[in-house]
């Protein structure tokens, strides 16, 4: 098992750049497989979801080609239409590629993704959504098997935003030749990225980054393309959350502002001088943050994936701040590591109550999940001393190279294998 090693009170200073979106890469590469034709994806973050998700393409009859940040995918003979077991349970947002499979191959099975690290994680509005739409759903053994042979033009209410219920919705409806809307989607930039991809690829989709999405499905399609993949918002955060807590002069290159406006807004309030030129984002935070309140919330609301990394910079703010997560019901995990270095939290409910200290101990601590395995990062550079984080699975499935990037910017972060 891999740890970090952090020697921490150094302050973070210099450039980095971004690298591509988790969250939408992952959608987009099972949108490849709607399509016969050759697909080429452009900043693809080589981290272990990616991968994952590559895996299951490959089993599904892709071939693939990978070439740093740039994944070919040729999907133009697809065999199969099982997602296997071992890989559902590895990364739970594979079940988006049952809307995609379901398209291409009319036909679907996949296992119940299972809780994880930060819930339960159902999929109840994926299946109630597909039965809604004419999809022929059968349950057996904790196996799914679907079949859209008779899938039909029809309306979608989700009852919660659901990014991934409105994901493997656009997805199933892109080759179904209906025409499918979708009432209160999710608004997140990441389902903009995907209708784009769809839409450059030739398809329809309409109204993504509203509340109302309208799908003109068609049959097939075949095209050669190029798609290049957002930047990835939480990283930037996280990124911008490093330069807080380090009192440090962080410029973050490959940036979309639009998609971090209210990360921007809340480490303002805490007092870092934001600026923006072109598509860099340089963050400077000359003294101590200042506490604020946190509410998660769909987008444009402020990120559920920031509620650790930020949580981790109000723990070491003048002040009490409280935070309140709407989207997740058990993502306070990671604060149980945080308190291990000193920070003064108590929890009630989805409330945490976070009364600032100075500086965070060093110490020796577990990631719990993969935000909250970036927090612990953040913790270690802001305490002086030596603090060890193990597991640190959790956070290569979500960030490229972060280590690499800390150094570059006067942290001192190494990878230790074993502990
Ligand atoms: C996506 O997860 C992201 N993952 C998550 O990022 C992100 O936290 C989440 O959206 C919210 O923004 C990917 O895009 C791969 P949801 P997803 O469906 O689609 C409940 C990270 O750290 N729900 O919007 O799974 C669900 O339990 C990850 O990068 C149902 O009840 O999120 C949760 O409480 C973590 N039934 C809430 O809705 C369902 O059928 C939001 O889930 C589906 C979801």
């Amino acid at each position: 098992m891999q740890s970090y090693i952090i020697k921490g009170g150094e302050k973070l200073e210099g450039e980095v750049e971004a690298s591509g979106s988790k969250n939408s890469s992952l959608p987009i590469l099972a949108a490849a497989i709607l399509n016969r034709g050759k697909t080429i994806l452009e900043n693809v973050p080589n981290i272990h979801d990616t991968k994952i998700m590559l895996d299951i393409i490959k089993l599904l009859g892709c071939e693939i080609e990978e070439d740093g940040n740039r994944v070919i995918i040729d999907s133009s003979s697809i065999e199969n239409y099982e997602i296997p077991d071992e890989l559902m349970r590895q990364m739970r947002s594979s079940v988006i590629l049952a809307g995609a499979i379901l398209a291409r191959c009319k036909k679907a099975t996949f296992s119940y993704p299972g809780g994880c690290d930060i819930g339960a994680r159902p999929i109840d509005l994926h299946l109630k959504s597909f039965k809604t739409l004419g999809i022929n759903i059968l349950e057996e053994n904790g196996e799914i098997f679907c079949d859209s042979e008779n899938m039909t033009d029809g309306v979608v209410t989700l009852d919660f935003p659901s990014v991934g219920a409105t994901e493997n919705i656009i997805l199933a409806a892109t080759l179904s030749g209906k025409t499918i809307y979708i009432r209160n989607a999710a608004m997140e930039p990441e389902i903009v990225d995907l209708q784009n991809f769809i839409n450059k690829l030739g398809g329809n989709v309409l109204g993504a980054g509203t509340k109302d999405i309208k799908i003109v499905g068609t049959k097939s399609l075949q095209k050669n393309i190029e798609y290049k993949i957002m930047p990835d918002r939480i990283e930037i955060g996280t990124l911008m959350c490093a330069s807080a807590i380090t009192k440090g002069n962080i410029k973050i290159k490959n940036v979309k502002i639009e998609h971090i406006l209210p990360i921007v807004y809340k480490l303002e309030e805490m007092g870092c001088e934001i600026t923006l030129k072109d598509d860099d984002i340089t963050v400077i935070a000359k003294n101590r943050m200042k506490a604020c309140n946190i509410k998660t919330m769909p987008y444009p609301g402020f990120p559920t994936d920031m509620q650790p990394i930020i949580a981790t910079v109000l723990g070491v703010s003048k002040g009490t701040s409280i935070i309140v997560e709407n989207i997740f019901e058990n993502r306070y995990k990671y604060l149980a590591e945080l308190k291990r270095m000193g920070a003064k939290v108590t929890i009630e409910g989805r409330t945490a109550i976070i009364k600032g200290i100075k500086k965070y101990n060093s110490a020796k601590v577990e990631a719990t999940d993969l935000r909250g395995g970036a927090a612990l990062i953040l913790a270690g550079l802001n305490a002086s001393g030596k603090t060890i984080i193990s597991n640190i699975g959790y956070i290569l499935r979500g960030y490229e190279n972060i280590d690499k990037k800390i150094r570059k910017l006067g942290g001192n972060i190494y990878t230790r294998e074993g502990e």
